[in-house]
Order: structure tokens, then sequence, then C-alpha cells
């Protein structure tokens, strides 16, 4: 019996909710009060590319909608098992931030939320694509880095307290901590990196073999695990930002926890450095954030996530490479070794002296 099998038959009751079942979704739908009076569900489809929740788009004769619902395995590998109280934690982030209207202006409206069917309803910002191009060939440009800048600013600085244990979200963090900082450094992990770029995997146990990267990366995950003093998305990298015509909208905060701010910027200035974006976009995006931070801290928050966006399960659309991820690799184990915040983008122009 797989994963999804078990669960299904040990919960009967629960409105176990699929794309094509629009009758299911309609009762489940109505049974909420979720629904208006004459309103019908005209089409349900797969609003975009998500890995780990059922997130629908849900047509009515009166509006479009966004519908996600949490399972206890990750949707598009049902093999993986994932914590089921995720969308309570995001939840909880949407309704946080209303007091923030710099942070919710920039995030669709909770329309809805019920704990029991581990549902969200959303609104819809449109069928508009995330920031995955940046891998490609997009740049982010500078209303953008200020509107984003502006969001993690007013995110940290106005939830700035003792850690709320209402955002503990502990398994999650658990979940993550194990695809950051431990799968993609274990030489067992049967993950064939040489196929993305030849030779990778020397790299690797390169980095393996480095006993001061490793204690390096074994204290950033103590302190990933460790609360901090403000509230973060927890996965701030542009999968979770979406293009829109009132400027850029972040979604998707089921990662969020009490934490280091340096966590969110360093992930944000790893992807940047993932997108190979201009130095500009470094120094912009640096200058645009409002925040006191550790720039030690922040880069080696950075060097790790660079590792394990190239070593670990969650790869990007990057195109299979000749040195680039090699290049990149170094670097990021330069970044943690010195924890020198330049490093990130003016690595490669002294990388050949050293
Ligand atoms: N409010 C929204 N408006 C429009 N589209 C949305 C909205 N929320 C989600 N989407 C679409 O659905 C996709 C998946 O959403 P989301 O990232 O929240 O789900 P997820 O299952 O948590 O995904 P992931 O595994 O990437 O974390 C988004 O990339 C986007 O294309
Ligand atoms: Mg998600």
């Amino acid at each position: 019996m797989t994963l999804r099998e078990s669960h299904i038959a040990d919960n009967p009751e629960f409105p176990w909710l699929e794309a094509a079942d629009v009758d299911g979704i309609s009762t489940c739908l109505n049974a909420l009060g979720w629904l208006e009076s004459g309103e019908r569900i005209v089409t349900c489809d797969k609003a975009g590319e998500g890995n780990m929740n059922l997130t629908l788009r849900v047509v009515t004769n009166l509006r479009s909608v966004i519908l996600k619902q949490a399972r206890p395995w990750v949707e598009k590998y049902d093999t993986i098992p994932a914590p089921w109280d995720r969308c309570l934690f995001e939840q909880r982030f949407y309704e946080r931030v209303q007091v923030l209207p710099a942070v919710a202006d920039h995030m669709p409206k909770l329309l809805a939320a019920d704990g029991d069917a581990k549902l969200l309803l959303l609104e819809d910002l449109g069928e508009a694509a995330d920031y995955t191009d940046l891998y490609a060939d997009a740049a982010l440009h500078e209303p953008e880095i200020a509107a984003l800048a502006k969001y993690l600013s007013t995110l940290h600085a106005g939830t700035r307290s003792e850690p709320d244990p209402a955002f503990a979200n502990r398994e999650m963090r658990a979940l993550n901590y194990e695809h950051i900082f431990v799968i993609p450094l274990a030489t067992d992990n049967g993950l064939d990196v040489d196929a993305f770029e030849p030779g990778l995997s020397e790299m690797a146990d390169k980095l393996r073999d480095d006993a001061e990267y490793m204690e390096w990366v074994r204290k950033m995950g103590d302190r990933y695990l460790a609360d901090g003093p403000c509230l973060l998305h927890g996965d701030f990298f542009p999968g979770s930002w979406l293009y829109h015509d009132g400027g850029v909208k972040v979604i998707d905060p089921e990662f969020c926890f009490y934490g280091d701010p340096e966590f969110d910027l360093g992930v944000w200035l790893a992807h940047i450095c993932l997108a190979d974006q201009d130095e500009s976009v470094f120094k912009e995006l640096i200058g645009a954030y409002s925040g006191v931070f550790d720039s030690a801290l922040t880069v080696r928050y950075a060097a790790v996530e660079i590792m394990r966006r190239l070593l670990g399960v969650a790869q990007l659309p990057i195109p299979v490479s000749d040195g680039t991820r090699s290049r990149l690799l170094e670097k990021s184990r330069h970044a943690m070794i010195t924890g020198e915040i330049e490093v990130l983008w003016s690595f490669d122009s002294y990388s050949h002296l050293r």
C-alpha cells in the first residue's frame, strides 16, 4: 500500500480533493460555506508547478480562487511524507501580516481557511508565471528589488519580538533542515549530480573532505533549527514570487518560522548568484533592505543554500553545464569559510589568482 493509499484508508472521512472530481470539491466547499448562494464551480485545474501541495485554480460562475490542500505526503512524490499541519502555519502567516500592509499588499488575500480539511482559499492573482525565468536569461529589475526588499524588511521589523510559539513550525523546519544541511552532503544520498555537470560529484567530495567547511555547515544548521528574533517567510526564492501587473507578489509562506532574518536575506542572495544576476542586483538588494543584518551570517546562509540547490534534491531549472556549477560551488565554499559578502559577486573576477 502506498503512503497515499494508507492515509486515505485510515481517514475515510477526510475530504481528499482531486482536480478531476469537481463534484467532490463542490460538496466540500459548500459544507464549509465557502461558496455563495447561486455560486457553482465551472472548472478545477492545477494552479501551477507546485510540488508540496494540491494547489488548484477553481473557477466558478462568479470568480476564480486558489484552493490549496496540504496532505500528509509531498503531492508530486507521494511516497515522501510531509507534515500535514503545514497549512496551519501558512494560514497564521497570512493572518499575522494583515497589520503590515507593505507585506500583505504583496501577497494574495487569504479568503478562508479550515484546519480540519487542511485547506486554504486564496485570492487568485491570475495565471501569472513565477520568477523561475531568472535562471534562464531574465533579470530582476530595480522596482522589483525595491518591492521585495521592502516586503522582507517590513516583515522582519514588524514581527521582531520573543519567538512566537505559534510559528514554531518544527516539522517543516526539520524537513527543510534535512534537505538543506544534511542530504546534499551525505555520501550515500543516491543523487547523481554528474548528470547536471560532469565532474560535479568530485567537487562535492572535496567539500565533504573539508573539515572547516563541514563545521560551518553544522553550525549554520544548528542556527537554522534554533529560534530567532523575527518571523521569516522561510522560502524566499524566485519560485515564491509571481509576476503581477500591480508589482511582484509573494506566495507560499508554509516554511515560515521565528528565526534569523539573515536566513531570508541569505536565501534571496543565493538565488541571485544561482540566477547569475549582475553585480548591481546584489548591491541594490543589500542597499534596499532597510533592516540591520549580520553580513557574515547572511553570506553563510547564502552559501549553504547555493550548495544545496546544486547537490540536493530541490534542483533548479539551470541547464546542464560544463564548469558553471563547479565554480558556483567553489564560490559558496569560499563564502562559507571567509564570511565575506563580497565573495558572492566578486569571486569570479579574482578566483583565477588563487
Ligand atoms: N494566489 C495565487 N494566485 C495565482 N496563482 C497561484 C496562487 N497561489 C499559487 N499559485 C500557482 O500555483 C503554484 C503553486 O503554488 P504554491 O507554491 O503555493 O504551492 P506549493 O504546493 O506549496 O508549491 P511548492 O512545492 O513549489 O512549494 C504557484 O507557482 C503558482 O503558479
Ligand atoms: Mg510550497
